[in-house]
């Protein structure tokens, strides 16, 4: 089938199931693991949810529909959303609640397996190639009141057209490729997402007016790998069409940085190894595109990342640094690191130390590296002892807490430009917003403000926010 005519036929199933549920005021939660794109595909999910008459409520006692959206880039998901599963079990036992769970764990099959033999209670399972089936899969769950597996294998398409709940009404998010090619040898990524392919630029063009039209205000391009976007497509001569001068990421910051009331566009992840000067000429002349860059490192040391098949050494690393701070002014740069990657030595840990001294990172990530079923990284031998990683964690950790203490002190003083979200969350006389190098700063303020972009003084800092008042 045709991706139009399968949109088309889940329109079918969202009117479907809208009926079935009609004047029943029914209700569902939604728990989200992992990363932006998984946020951005749960507002997809929500999307087709809301279409098929349900609300969204924060109290699971209230749910008729309990939807995951699973990530499995480290351990710790797994015991989340096991644990979650056994809390649910009464209620499914109580009220018969649907449970539905989606997204990269269920790519992986002893994730499926222990759902079948410990939970059989869970209704649909789908992966994240079938994501666009959600009213299918709920449809013939309720009607035909059977358990749904539906996960492919096979490296899915990109629909467009699914309907869409946003979490915010000031910054949204944008998918702009899905999968990933790179194979770093920890990251179970590329096997649950599939191969990279990229959306068309109309697509994302439309998307991006349309969210200006609708009053949006920051704009956040996502993807595994965003400044490879259209690679794969020229590479394999795959055809596609280029739409207002599209072809490339940096023409694509070019397009988006001429859309009116778009205020600021930010990029998650870009990959070193392909950090042309295209892009960061389009960084720097495209007033809209925030300074904060986020440049993953994983590893300062060049043996560990050879190991880790990220195909950049410690030195290209700091020179693109080099490069990027030259070209672009006021450039900020936040990373992942991963610590305890299975061979590192004390030694080689030390040259992440280093690297973290020199850049001075505007925020750091950082993770214990976590063995992944499937991943070169798990097969190896000389995995690094737990306590060891316990340890170099710590002392990154303080590193880090130590830098940010400092950096913090050179906002004092000074006048940021502040987009403000809304109440802080914390203290409801104060609002909330952020700079361009998304450090959060609160401030006392008339509510009009919000989903402004204004400027502040800084005059005190915290470790996690600055307070400014207004200037
Ligand atoms: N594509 C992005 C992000 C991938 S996942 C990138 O290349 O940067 C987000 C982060 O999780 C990674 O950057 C990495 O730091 C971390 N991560 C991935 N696999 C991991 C593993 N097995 N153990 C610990 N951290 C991991
Ligand atoms: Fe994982 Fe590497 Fe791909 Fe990022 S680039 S998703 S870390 S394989
Ligand atoms: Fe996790 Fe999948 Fe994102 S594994 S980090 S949710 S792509």
């Amino acid at each position: 089938m045709n991706k139009e005519k399968e949109i088309e036929e889940q329109k079918s199933y969202i009117n479907k199931v809208k009926e079935m549920n009609k004047g029943k005021d029914l209700k569902y939660t939604i728990l989200t693991m992992g990363c932006q794109l998984n946020e951005n595909d749960s507002e997809k999910i929500c999307g087709m949810a809301e279409e098929m008459g349900y609300t969204k409520t924060q109290n699971q006692k209230d749910a008729d529909l309990a939807i995951f959206n699973t990530c499995c880039v480290r351990e710790n998901a797994e015991d989340k959303l096991f644990g979650k599963l056994g809390e649910l079990k009464k209620l499914k036992e109580q009220k018969g609640i649907i449970i539905a769970i989606g997204g990269c764990m269920m790519q992986e099959k002893h994730i499926i397996d222990k759902i079948k033999e410990s939970y059989p209670f869970v209704d649909i399972v789908f992966g994240t190639h079938t994501l666009h089936k959600f009213p299918e899969d709920l449809y013939k769950s309720i009607q035909e009141k059977r358990k749904i597996e539906d996960v492919i294998d096979i490296d899915g398409e990109i629909y467009e057209g699914l309907p869409i709940k946003r979490d915010s009404n000031i910054k949204a998010s944008v998918t702009i490729m899905n999968g990933c090619n790179n194979f770093c040898s920890y990251c179970i990524v590329p096997y649950v997402r599939g191969r990279e392919r990229s959306r068309n630029p109309r697509d994302i063009i439309n998307e991006v007016r349309e969210l200006a039209k609708q009053g949006y205000k920051e704009i956040t391009l996502l993807g595994q790998n965003v400044n490879s976007y259209l690679r794969v497509e020229k590479e394999k001569n795959i055809e596609f069409e280029e739409y207002e001068g599209v072809n490339s990421f940096a023409t694509l910051l070019t397009a988006i940085n001429k859309i009116d009331g778009i205020e600021r566009i930010r990029f998650v992840s870009p990959h070193p190894k392909d950090f042309t000067d295209d892009v960061i000429d389009a960084i720097a002349k495209c007033e809209k595109v925030c300074k904060l860059v986020h440049l993953p490192l994983q590893s300062g040391n060049t043996k560990v990342l050879k190991e880790m098949n990220r195909k950049y050494t410690k030195e290209q690393y700091l020179n693109l640094v080099e490069k990027m701070k030259n070209r672009i002014p006021n450039l900020t740069l936040s990373t992942d690191i991963i610590v305890g990657f299975p061979g590192e030595t004390d030694e080689e840990f030390e040259d992440t130390l280093d690297v973290v001294r020199k850049v001075k990172f505007e925020q750091v990530y950082m993770f214990i590296y976590s063995r992944r079923v499937g991943t070169p990284g798990d097969k190896m031998e000389n995995q690094v002892p737990d306590d060891i990683k316990h340890v170099r964690f710590d002392k990154l950790k303080s590193l880090v807490e130590s830098q940010i203490e400092e950096n913090n002190k050179k906002y004092i003083g000074t006048i940021q430009k502040v987009l403000v979200e809304g109440e802080s969350k914390n203290n409801k006389e104060m609002l909330t917003g952020r700079t361009d190098s998304n450090k959060v700063v609160i401030f006392e303020g008339n509510k009009d403000l919000i989903n402004k972009i204004i400027n502040l003084e800084i005059v005190s800092e915290h470790m996690w926010y600055l307070k400014g008042k207004e200037f």
